[in-house]
C-alpha cells in the first residue's frame, strides 16, 4: 500500500498541513489523507492561492466536526433521490450558521437536487465561494451587475429556473429587506423577482430575533406566504450566547424542502380528516361579539401537518387573521352553530381534530340593531345560552370517525380536567396544554405565540412532549395520527 510522505512536501504546504493537522486532532498523514480525499470527491476544485486553499480547506475538513467529507462520503443510510430532479436556489446570507449551508448543499445533491446558489457580500466573509462552488458542482452568483462575468445569467431567469427559493442562513437584514421589497443587491433582487415558493431558515442573535422589527418582518413575509423552518433554541455559535435564533440543522432543512415540494412520504392519502380552528364570534349586535384568544396558529399548522403527510383536508375555521393553509380544503365560519353544522356536514371522515376554542356561551338573543346607550336605563343584560360542544356531539356520534382528537386549553389541574374531558366528550386523545401566562411558554403564551407545550392525555395514560414551536407540535401529531390510523381499517 502507497504511503505519504511529508517530508517530500514543500514547505509552505507542509505548514499548512501541521496547522489543519492540530486543530482537527489529527496526525499530518491523516490530515492529508482526508484532503486528498475531499480533492478526489471533486469537493476541491482548481484553487489558487495559498490562503485561498488554507480557507477552503479548513471549511471542508474541519467545520463539518464529525462529518469530515471522507467520512461523510462514505455516508450509509441516506435516502437518495428524494429531491431527484428538483432545483433549488440556496441563499446564503451572511452569518457563522453560513458554515452550515455547505451541509445542506451536499445533503441536497445526495438527495438528485441541483443546487445554484447565492451568497451575499457579507456570507463571504464566512465561506468561500470556491468551497461552495465546488460543493454545489456550479458556479456561485454573488453580483448583481456583472458585465464580465460570462456566467451571468440574471437574476429573473436565476429566480424562476428554480422549483423552490432556500434563504440559509435567513439574516435579520434578508428578512427585513424581503418585507420591505427592497432589491439593492443579488439575493434580494432574486427573492423579490421569484415566483417560486421560497423557505426562509433564520439565524441570529436571540436578542435580534426577539427584537419587534424581526418579529413585525416574520409576520409579513408568512402573510406573504413565505415558510420558515426554525429557528431552534439552544446555544448559538457565539459564545456566552443562548435562546431562540439558532438556524435549523440541515437535516431540518432538507425535511421542510421535501414537504414544501411535496416529495416526502404521504401515509395520509386517502384519508378524510377534519380539523377544527381558531376562536368563535358569538354576536351580541352587528358590530359587536364574544370572542377569545385564540390566534388559530396551532389548528391551522395541523391541518397543513396532515396535508403534507397526504390528507384530504377540511378545515373549519373561525375568523383568524391568518392565511388559509396551502393544500388545505378551507371552510370559514362565525359563529359555534356554524362551526357545528359545517362539521357534521363533513362527516363521515377517517378522523376529527378538534383545536377550536369554542365560546361556550352566547347571547341568546342577538339584537338586530346596534344596542343604543339609553340615558337612565344602564347598562343592558345579555341573557347568555349555552353552545352546542362539537366535539363530543362528534365524539358519540352515529358517524363518528375512527379516530377523535380534542385538545383541552386550562390555566389549572390541567391533567385532572383533560382526563375529565377525554371521557366526557368521547373523544380517544385529548392533546392538553397549559394557556395560562404561568406556563412559562414563549414570550406571549400559547395563546396567540408561536411555541407550544402539550401533554398527550388517552385511556393508555400520559405523555409529555417538550416545548416546541407550534410547527413542530402539529407535525409530531400529524406522524401520531398517521400511526394510529394505520391500525383502523376503512
Ligand atoms: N369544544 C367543542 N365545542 C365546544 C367547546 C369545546 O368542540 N362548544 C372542543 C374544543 O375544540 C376542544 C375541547 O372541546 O377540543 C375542549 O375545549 P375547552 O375549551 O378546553 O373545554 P370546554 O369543553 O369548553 O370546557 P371548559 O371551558 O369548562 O374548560
Amino acid at each position: 500500500m502507497a504511503s505519504i510522505t511529508i517530508r517530500n512536501l514543500d514547505d509552505e504546504v507542509k505548514e499548512l498541513l501541521r496547522r489543519l493537522a492540530a486543530e482537527n486532532d489529527r496526525s499530518m498523514e491523516e490530515q492529508a489523507r482526508v484532503m486528498i480525499r475531499a480533492a478526489v470527491d471533486g469537493q476541491i476544485g482548481p484553487v489558487g492561492r495559498i490562503d485561498q486553499i488554507e480557507k477552503t480547506l479548513r471549511e471542508l475538513t474541519s467545520v463539518h466536526g464529525a462529518a469530515t467529507p471522507a467520512t461523510a462520503l462514505a455516508g450509509k443510510s441516506v435516502p437518495r433521490g428524494s429531491l431527484s430532479g428538483k432545483r433549488i436556489l440556496l441563499i446564503i446570507g451572511g452569518g457563522i450558521a453560513a458554515y452550515k449551508a455547505l451541509d445542506l448543499i451536499r445533503r441536497l445533491r445526495e438527495r438528485g437536487a441541483a443546487v445554484r446558489v447565492v451568497m451575499t457580500s457579507a456570507a463571504q466573509e464566512f465561506v468561500t465561494t470556491l468551497s461552495v462552488g465546488a460543493l454545489s458542482a456550479d458556479h456561485v452568483f454573488t453580483e448583481l451587475f456583472d458585465r464580465n462575468d460570462e456566467h451571468d445569467v440574471g437574476h429573473i431567469r436565476l429566480s424562476r429556473e428554480a422549483d423552490l427559493l432556500v434563504v440559509a442562513p435567513a439574516t435579520a437584514d434578508l428578512m427585513a429587506k424581503l418585507a420591505n421589497g427592497h432589491a439593492n443587491d443579488l439575493a434580494s433582487t432574486v427573492l423579490v423577482a421569484t415566483d417560486k415558493p421560497v423557505l426562509m431558515a433564520p439565524a441570529m442573535n436571540p436578542r435580534m430575533w426577539a427584537h419587534p422589527a424581526t418579529r413585525r418582518n416574520r409576520a409579513t413575509l408568512q402573510k406573504d406566504g413565505i415558510s420558515f423552518i426554525g429557528p431552534a433554541k439552544g446555544e448559538m455559535a457565539e459564545s456566552n450566547e443562548a435562546g431562540e435564533g439558532r438556524m435549523a440543522e440541515p437535516l431540518e432543512i432538507v425535511a421542510a424542502i421535501e414537504a414544501l415540494l411535496d416529495v416526502g412520504p404521504r401515509p395520509l392519502s386517502g384519508r378524510k380528516i377534519i380539523v377544527t380552528s381558531g376562536p368563535t364570534h358569538e354576536p351580541i349586535d352587528p358590530v359587536r361579539y364574544i370572542a377569545n384568544r385564540s390566534s388559530g396558529k396551532q389548528g391551522h399548522a395541523i391541518a397543513a401537518a396532515l396535508a403534507r403527510l397526504g390528507a384530504d383536508v377540511h378545515l373549519v375555521s373561525g375568523p383568524v387573521g391568518i392565511a388559509d393553509p396551502a393544500g388545505v380544503k378551507t371552510i370559514h365560519v362565525e359563529r359555534a352553530q356554524e362551526m357545528r353544522d359545517a362539521v357534521e356536514q363533513l362527516l363521515p371522515a377517517d378522523a376529527a381534530v378538534f383545536v377550536a376554542a369554542v365560546a361556550d356561551w352566547r347571547s341568546e338573543n342577538s339584537a338586530g340593531e346596534k344596542i343604543k346607550k339609553v340615558a337612565g336605563e344602564g347598562p343592558p343584560v345579555l341573557r347568555m345560552v349555552e353552545n352546542p360542544d362539537i366535539l363530543a356531539g362528534v365524539g358519540h356520534h352515529s358517524q363518528r370517525p375512527g379516530l377523535v382528537i380534542g385538545f383541552a386549553a386550562e390555566t389549572q389541574n390541567l391533567l385532572r380536567n383533560a382526563e375529565a374531558k377525554l371521557k366526557k366528550k368521547g373523544a380517544d386523545l385529548i392533546v392538553a396544554n397549559d394557556v395560562s401566562q404561568a406556563s412559562g411558554v414563549g414570550p406571549s403564551g400559547v395563546m396567540g405565540g408561536d411555541r407550544n407545550r402539550v401533554r398527550i392525555v388517552s385511556k393508555a395514560g400520559v405523555e409529555g412532549w417538550p416545548e416546541m414551536s407550534k410547527d413542530e407540535v402539529a407535525a409530531r401529531l400529524a406522524a401520531l395520527i398517521a400511526e394510529r390510523l394505520k391500525t383502523i381499517v376503512v
